[in-house]
């Protein structure tokens, strides 16, 4: 007999082989095809490659800039790839109210569309003014200004602190390493103020603390393609860069026990320094009250419940880290290189100087306001605001399906000299009534995916009190040394300031 065996192996490789070619061959039929979806439209874009879609070039390089060449190179409605998924890439003001206020109810956040942690989505929902809509009604009604106050005295102790830091810098005559000890501000900040704790009390804890601290926002080797792709295939832990389970752990833990040890029952009182969990603690135990009361009920549904108060908590947290670090950051460097701006702020800070500084007092500061608006405008703490269409839509000259992508990028948007003439001058006046008037609103996006939400203020305020106490004390200067790098390179999620230095003297009394 004959052995015929190898002929039935054979076959079975054979077949393998068939079954290998087919799939690449659907693969490869699949990526070209898709990426012929804005060419059929005669949309303009850079050539996508297999795989990476756009993306491929964009390793080593500051993402702002690449956007700002993105629309210089293809203009206002640029046809891209994330990996397979079209992404339209728009600066056109009309389209951009249309995706932003028109038809909002059609697009969804990205980032909330790919993170599947409970909490965490909670928080990115609360961020982009996606959450819903009795709780955003609750936290505008019941967190009022009034409550908020009761956070200054321990937002100004860091501050206080920041300022003394920083003169103990000068009197060595050294240049101010401006990122790190803003950094070390933020750290105390969240821990003081939405915690109580302060982190000089217990050493071991500070140290958890902080390098939990340091994994939010933090994507490993930037510059590696590997970094690419969680951002491309979303389903591939695209959201554990924002931060990573170990440390959600961490700080939800802290919330809950923060929560737990918060007396009920004693209202905060007048004059004495609250922390976020206190405030929000306290909202919801007046709640409780009233809605027993209407109800008469034992367990009333409530909206403010322990679970929306660790995402409030935790949305504050995210905020801080990224929003309001990069806004003081770059407040403070562009005063240190715009003498005459910082002259007439420090002018308006002694004319509307007290005691007891309050919400009031910061509101008076309308010049103040411009200069974070104008830093807002050149330094914006997001890259792009991203969207997913819920379903097909036509924007201008462009149809996009259902799983398609929008993106606005900030960068390109804000510096584009069409809208700001030298777009990339620092020039606070271009936020006088006047000058507001002339220009589409639809042109500055200044809080990111998040809109001027109750977490956003509180990191404009947080931002606000912090260059009020510096410019109220000390004269930045430029620093001599070279060399300084505004930005990390590479896939970094959001804008990461990389090395800012300052020159600093104290201010005479
Ligand atoms: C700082 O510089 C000033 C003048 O440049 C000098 O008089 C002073 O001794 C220096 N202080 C220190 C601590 O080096
Ligand atoms: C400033 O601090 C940052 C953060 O710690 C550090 O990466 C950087 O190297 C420092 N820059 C200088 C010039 O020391
Ligand atoms: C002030 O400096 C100390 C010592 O370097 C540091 O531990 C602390 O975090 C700093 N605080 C602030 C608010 O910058
Ligand atoms: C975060 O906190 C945990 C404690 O819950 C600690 O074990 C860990 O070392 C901290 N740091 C990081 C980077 O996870
Ligand atoms: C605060 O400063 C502004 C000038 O920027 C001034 O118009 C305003 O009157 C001042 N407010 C007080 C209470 O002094
Ligand atoms: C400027 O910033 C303030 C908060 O600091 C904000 O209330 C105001 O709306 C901003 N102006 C514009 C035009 O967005």
């Amino acid at each position: 007999m004959v052995d015929l065996n190898f002929l039935i192996v054979d076959w079975e490789v054979q077949l393998f082989v068939l079954v290998v070619i087919l799939a690449h061959l659907y693969i490869y039929w699949k990526f070209t095809s898709v990426y012929k979806f804005f060419e059929n439209q005669n949309i303009q874009g850079p050539k996508p490659k297999f795989f990476f879609g756009t993306w491929f070039d964009s390793r080593s390089k500051f993402l702002g800039d690449e956007d700002i060449s993105l629309t210089k190179q293809y203009g206002k409605i640029v046809g891209t790839f994330d990996g397979i998924t079209p992404n339209a890439v728009i600066t056109h003001p009309d389209i951009i109210k249309q995706i932003l206020s028109l038809s909002a109810d059609k697009f969804q956040d990205r980032r909330v569309s790919t993170t599947r942690n409970p909490v965490l989505r909670k928080s990115l929902l609360s961020l982009c003014g996606e959450e819903e809509k009795e709780i955003q009604s609750f936290i505008a009604t019941h967190i009022t200004e009034e409550k908020i106050q009761k956070l200054l005295p321990r937002i100004e102790s860091s501050a206080s602190t920041l300022t003394h830091n920083l003169t103990k810098k000068i009197e060595e005559n050294k240049t101010i390493n401006l990122t790190d000890h803003v950094e070390e501000f933020i750290e105390d900040v969240i821990a003081l103020s939405l915690f109580g704790i302060d982190l000089n009390s217990d050493g071991e804890f500070r140290d958890e603390f902080i390098s939990n601290v340091s994994q939010i926002f933090n994507v490993r080797n930037p510059n590696s393609y590997f970094a690419l792709i969680p951002f491309l295939y979303p389903l591939l832990q695209g959201d554990s860069w924002i931060i990573p389970q170990k440390s959600l752990k961490f700080f939800t833990d802290l919330i809950a026990t923060g929560i737990k040890e918060t007396p009920r029952n004693s209202p905060v009182t007048e004059g004495k320094a609250a922390h976020l969990i206190d405030i929000l603690v306290e909202a919801s135990e007046e709640e409780k009250k009233s809605v027993k009361k209407e109800k008469e009920d034992e367990n009333p549904k409530l909206v403010l419940t322990d679970d929306v108060i660790v995402s409030k908590c935790l949305s504050a947290i995210l905020t801080l880290v990224n929003a309001a670090r990069s806004l003081i950051l770059f407040t403070v460097y562009e005063l240190a290189k715009n003498q005459e701006v910082q002259e007439r702020l420090s002018e308006e800070i002694q004319r509307n100087k007290s005691d007891n500084i309050n919400c009031a007092d910061l509101k008076n500061c309308r010049y103040l306001d411009k200069i974070l608006n104008e830093t807002l405008r050149l330094y914006p703490f997001e890259f792009r605001i991203e969207k997913i269409c819920k379903e097909p839509i036509t924007l201008g000259p462009v149809q996009l399906d259902k799983g398609n992508k929008v993106s606005i990028p900030l960068f390109s948007l804000h510096r584009n000299d069409e809208f700001y003439p030298e777009g990339e001058k620092f020039d606070p006046s271009r936020f006088d009534t006047e000058n507001l008037e002339k220009r589409n609103p639809f042109t500055y996006l200044p809080f990111g995916q998040s809109g001027l939400n109750s977490c956003i203020q509180l990191g404009v305020l947080v931002s606000k009190l912090t260059v009020y106490k510096l410019v109220e004390k000390l004269k930045f200067t430029k620093s001599e040394d070279g060399d300084q790098k505004l930005y990390r390179t590479g896939i970094t999620g959001v804008p990461q300031p990389e090395n800012l230095q300052v020159s600093a003297e104290l201010r005479a009394k």
